[in-house]
């Protein structure tokens, strides 16, 4: 007798969609089939000729909690992603004490095993004694952060010989290196155009402009050459750095690229409107900037949607729009705004279970998970690609109660979430207790 099967459903398989069942075991799949065929088992769930896709693996979350559990912590954060459709989380680590030495390391891991309800893998950001990588990759970091972009971190990227000896010590733990491609000192470019009497969102898309991202992506272009790192560009936004990092990744460079639904689909006029609910770093840009993502989805070269969910609290983001914090909620949006996407064949289901499972998977190095096949985690999302409503952020389970694609009409919602086979979520109830989760660390 095994486990369980989900019957009566539409599978993405191996590239394509079956009819049929899914029978686990034990928190793996072990068939995928006609229900004739199946094992029998001792629960059976109806999918109703829905669909099934792997659980969505999101590279780029920031759960907060410690000191700024009160934006997000990781019981919420990760019920949000259940709600979501996403299985697995990787956790950024511009946390408050900052993520960037082994007692917090080991601090964060010894917190989240309880709390979290959905997988989580867990970055690093570059140690201030650059001795300490190997003990944080040997913790079971997901990954290195680099924030070039101050207040995250405090050696100096412009800095020729501590970026070689930052990368040769990167290159020996095989791990990915993500960057947040934007120039230092953000902060005080503001103030110099508010002085100059620029008004406020203009100073801020100044000072974030597309050059500061264009320029960092050029200087790990040309510093990283052949050395070696696995080098993931977070977040990229604009038409240019896409272009250049296409044009590296085809001169064999081991680059990856990640963009967000929010820089898909938004541009920079919604900040007249929605204001500090759509600022976040990178800004909004322009609509040709969102042609060229969505160009580079299509023709193979971007790897990884992924949400970028930087949640702050609605006081925070109800200040003035300078000092309101920059970044915005996404683990509830991305699946319903993409699923909206594959009706409106912007996007095909293919590409976005590249996007948004399989890849993140291999990039990572998460073995056994992205992908609806025998032997794999039973980690899946089951949706309903009919369903028409709007996105209303006061019903989020994230702390985080708004966002700029409030009011947005989307088709298609993930109905039910299972992780290991357990089922986690069910028509917007999160049924998963505190601790189900696992802690992800990279297998080689
Ligand atoms: C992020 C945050 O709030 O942590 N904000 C954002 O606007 N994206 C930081 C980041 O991802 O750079
Ligand atoms: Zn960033
Ligand atoms: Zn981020």
């Amino acid at each position: 007798m095994k486990d369980l099967i989900l019957n009566n459903a539409k599978i993405f398989t191996e590239g394509e969609i079956k009819e049929g069942g899914i029978a686990i075991d034990k928190g793996k799949i072990i068939k995928i089939g006609k229900d004739p065929n199946l094992p029998p088992a001792s629960k059976t769930i109806e999918c109703n000729g829905n669909l099934i896709l792997p659980g969505i693996i999101d590279v780029h979350v920031h759960l907060r909690d410690l000191d700024l559990s009160y934006k997000e912590d990781f019981l919420t954060g990760t019920r949000a992603a259940l709600a979501g459709g996403i299985t697995t989380v990787l956790d950024m680590p511009n946390t408050k004490p900052r993520t960037d030495n082994p007692d917090i390391f080991k601090l964060k891991l010894k917190k989240a095993a309880n709390k979290i309800v959905c997988n989580v893998g867990f970055y690093s950001a570059i140690p201030e004694n650059f001795q300490d990588i190997l003990k944080i990759t040997k913790l079971g970091a997901i990954g290195f952060k680099i924030y070039p972009d101050h207040p995250y971190s405090n050696f100096d990227f412009s800095n020729d010989d501590q970026l070689s000896s930052l990368f040769k010590l990167l290159q020996n733990t095989q791990l990915p290196v993500t960057i947040h491609a934007e120039k230092r000192d953000t902060n005080k470019l503001i103030k110099t155009y508010k002085e100059a009497n620029y008004p406020d969102i203009e100073a801020f898309l100044k000072a974030h402009n597309a050059n500061s991202e264009i320029d960092t992506v050029q200087r790990c272009i040309n510093f990283i050459k052949d050395n070696g790192i696995k080098l993931h560009f977070a977040h990229i936004s604009t038409a240019e750095s896409i272009k250049r990092i296409i044009e590296a990744k085809k001169k064999g460079l081991n680059f990856s690229l990640e963009v967000t639904p929010h820089h898909l689909i938004l541009d920079s006029n919604l900040l007249q409107t929605k204001k500090s609910f759509s600022k976040m770093v990178p800004p909004l840009r322009k609509k040709s900037d969102c042609n060229a993502l969505w160009d580079g989805i299509n023709s193979g070269f971007v790897d990884v949607i992924a949400t970028d969910h930087a949640p702050h609290s609605l006081d925070e983001k109800k200040s003035t729009f300078l000092e309101a914090p920059s970044g915005i909620p996404g683990l509830e949006t991305l699946l319903p705004l993409m699923l909206t996407y594959i009706n409106n064949k912007r996007i095909t289901l293919k590409r976005f279970v590249e996007l948004c499972s399989e890849n993140p998977a291999k990039l990572f190095n998460i073995k056994q998970k992205g992908r609806i096949f025998p032997n794999f985690d039973a980690d899946l999302v089951v949706v309903d690609l009919k369903k028409k409503y709007k996105i209303n952020s006061a019903n989020f389970f994230s702390k985080a109660h708004h966002s700029p694609f409030d009011g947005f009409e989307v088709q298609g919602i993930p109905i039910m979430t299972f992780l290991n086979g357990k089922l986690v979520m069910d028509h917007r109830e999160v049924l998963a207790k505190e601790g189900m989760g696992s802690i992800i660390k990279p297998q080689n």
